[in-house]
């Protein structure tokens, strides 16, 4: 492929469960293939990046049964609440769905439909414990007992975390099942297999095409090796997921219907904003199709993926790209070392997102090895890296300009720094490219230290109090304003909130990867600087570990993909914890419409904008007090992250805030003038 040529690329995230909150170590995903699809679309080329939450399966089921919601509601408000983490930590997707969509059910089934019909589904009965109390065949996750090699007690069914033996339900000693602690009993059942056995020859040959990092495929050396074995994608009701074509009571495994939820990601995108979505998937298709996931989910998409894209039709990935998992401080996270950290946790105490942005990108290298969060290094790498390096740059040059200069640039003359700087360009694009982001940052500061070198050998602040020596300041502050706007172009995919204040001090155009050669010319006028970022100060991050220490009894409550008992804080008294009250998230919405129901006695059927891509719809309850005209425009309070509701009348988004008693109302909130669609209340 020529390097200038306009490429088409879809790109995906791993779709993140739908039963727990956003983690930092997920974020080193997103952040990760972010970066590369922003640095892509950089380029010039057509990309489209798609994700959405993974909803099915039996842990979310009961979840919601504990927590006595539905489990559309739970998914709905999960779903809320992850894409307020993603879009804060500027993780910008085209399009953010759900697996337990209509386009995904159709997809689904007609899928197994045509690996039906290529031969490539058996039925076979299997023998599996059976929950006699809750009625329902247990996943292993759900039978606990003791381990058969170490003894330990509570145990899962699946492996041991004392001794890490793994080994199959059936030998636990005494198992128990962990929904209703009753004895398991073993029942026979028919499932659905997908006959992997007879694809191993496709799949060696779609490994060696350079589909995969090198040690990814060496893993699947090791698997060829000890044999593939067909895979069970049947569960047995109850089940939340789709039930299969053919086969009532029986559902397809949550990891059927996942990697088909990017296509379905991809389809709901289509139809949106008009694409071909055939061009895309089709088996013979000339677009390039990437998935970054974690190296836990290499399994699902080296092998079961792309052959049951192959016996259906579809066309395969182009490349799969697996990274490390995250530690923090050198161990696995911890929630009783508070470094289990949520990503609003993140953002509620460091504020800045792309302080990790950074660092993440710092660390990560294209590799499956793991990456470390040091706190300590974070906060010093970002302080002398952004603040110290990069930021001054402009912070010692650009006030000059504004007040000696009417806020003019010079005319630049020829410079060897900036040609340096210039000449870096294919490096850097090279690194980042592959993914290697670590380098290309390691050459990007390499290039910062230069600029400084070349501010702080010319010292303008100097220069300023000699009279005479005008043309000398005026030239070394503009050229290192373009040497400023060259780093900032180049960090751009990783700092793109940050890049975006910049491109607004520097008064120009948002900044593509053709801008290089484009340098700020004589007379162009740039705006006052302001301060861009501030050091991190260690008292935040220690305030972050600390929040997020749990007590062992807390940990109870928390959301894990291990059952959880649920959250009893709301019964302990009259008060709520600061945390309850967080839980809400209450926006400034506008009303963009208003409108009468037809057939409805009390409600109005609002539009609300919240400064999302997508406005909300709300149902309320105000059709007594008030008339739709003279709600339009107006703004309001909204709880933003209700799970959705299915009215009579429709799908209800959230709920607008009205005040009312015996003394009258209802009447809706307004916050005072300067208040802004989308900003929180808190
Ligand atoms: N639902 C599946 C993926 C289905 S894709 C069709 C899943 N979800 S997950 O929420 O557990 O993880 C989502 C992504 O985050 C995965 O790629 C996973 O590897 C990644 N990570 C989760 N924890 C992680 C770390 N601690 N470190 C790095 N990545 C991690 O798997
Ligand atoms: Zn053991």
């Amino acid at each position: 492929m020529s390097e200038n040529a306009s490429r088409k690329i879809l790109v995906t995230s791993a779709l993140p469960y739908a039963n727990g909150s956003i983690h930092l170590g997920h974020m080193v995903e997103y952040v990760q293939s972010d970066i590369w699809v922003r640095f892509q679309k950089m380029q010039g080329h057509t990309v489209h990046y798609v994700c959405a939450d993974d909803t099915h399966g039996t842990p979310i089921m009961l979840r919601a049964e504990k927590e006595g919601i539905t489990p559309e509601e739970l998914i709905g408000r999960v779903h809320t609440e992850h894409y307020a983490d993603f879009s804060d930590f500027l993780i910008e997707f085209d399009n953010y769905y759900s697996t337990n969509s209509e386009e995904n059910r159709e997809l689904s089934s007609r899928i197994y439909r045509e690996l039906k019909a290529n031969d490539k589904i058996a039925t076979r009965t299997i023998e599996q414990y059976y929950d006699p109390v809750k009625n329902m065949f247990l996943p292993d996750r759900f039978i606990k007992g003791e381990c058969p090699k170490c003894h330990a007690k509570d145990q899962y069914g699946d492996s041991c975390e004392v001794c890490g033996t793994t080994y199959s339900p059936t030998e636990l000693i005494n198992p128990y099942s962990a929904v209703s602690g009753a004895t398991p009993v073993r029942k026979e059942t028919e499932h659905y297999f997908f006959k992997l056995s007879e694809c191993e020859e496709f799949l060696k040959q779609w490994t060696r095409s350079g589909t995969l990092q090198a040690e990814a495929a060496n893993k699947m050396g090791e698997w060829f090796g000890s044999g593939l074995s067909d895979w069970d994608i049947s569960r047995d009701a109850p089940y939340f997921g789709f039930e299969i074509p053919d086969a009532p009571g029986k559902y397809f495994y949550v990891w059927l219907d996942a990697p088909i939820g990017y296509m379905a990601s991809f389809k709901n995108l289509s139809d949106r904003i008009g694409l071909d979505f055939d061009e895309y998937w089709k088996a013979d298709s000339k677009t390039e199709l990437y998935h970054f996931i974690g190296k836990d989910i290499l399994y699902f998409h080296a092998l079961f993926w792309p052959a049951t894209l192959q016996y259906s039709g579809y066309r395969t990935p182009t490349k799969v790209f697996a990274h490390g998992f995250l530690t923090v401080n050198g161990e696995k996270m911890s929630k009783s070392r508070g470094t289990f950290i949520t990503a609003r946790s993140y953002l509620e105490h460091v504020k800045n997102p792309e302080y990790l942005r950074y660092y993440y990108a710092a660390k990560l290298n294209g590799t499956m090895e793991d990456i470390d969060l040091s706190l300590d290094d974070f906060i010093a790498r970002v302080n002398s890296d952004l603040v110290g390096k990069y930021i001054n740059i402009a912070s010692r040059t650009a006030g000059f300009i504004s007040k000696r200069f009417d806020s003019k640039l010079a005319a630049i003359a020829d410079n060897a720094v900036i040609n340096e700087l210039r000449t870096a360009a294919d490096a850097i694009r090279t690194s980042l490219e592959s993914r290697d982001s670590g380098r290309a940052l390691r050459e990007i500061m390499a290039l910062a230290d230069k600029a400084n070198g070349y501010v702080a050998e010319n010292a303008p602040w100097e220069m300023a109090k000699q009279a005479g020596r005008e043309d000398e300041l005026h030239q070394v502050c503009s050229a290192s304003l373009e040497m400023f706007r060259l780093l900032t172009l180049y960090l751009k995919p990783v700092l793109p909130g940050l890049s975006t204040a910049i491109e607004d001090f520097l008064n120009i155009n948002p900044l593509t990867w053709g801008d290089i050669d484009l340098p700020l010319s004589a007379g162009h006028i740039i705006k006052p600087y302001q301060h861009l970022v501030t050091r991190i100060d260690p008292k935040q991050v220690e305030a972050m570990v600390e929040a997020n220490k749990e007590s062992l009894q807390q940990q109870a409550g928390t959301v894990s993909a291990a059952p959880a008992t649920q959250d009893a804080s709301a019964e302990e008294g009259e008060y709520i914890s600061i945390d309850d009250f967080t839980k809400v998230d209450l926006r400034i919405a506008r009303i963009a419409n208003a409108e009468h129901v037809e057939g409805a006695e009390k409600l109005l059927k609002l539009t609300l904008d919240i400064g999302e891509e997508k406005t909300r719809q709300v149902f309320a309850g105000i059709k007594s007090a008030y008339d739709p005209e003279t709600l339009k425009g107006r703004l309001t309070v909204m709880v933003a992250n209700l799970a959705p509701r299915k009215m009579k009348f429709g799908l209800s988004e959230g709920m607008v805030l009205a005040a009312s008693d015996e003394r009258g109302g209802p009447f809706i909130l307004s916050p005072d003038s300067g208040a802004q669609a989308g900003m929180r209340v808190k």
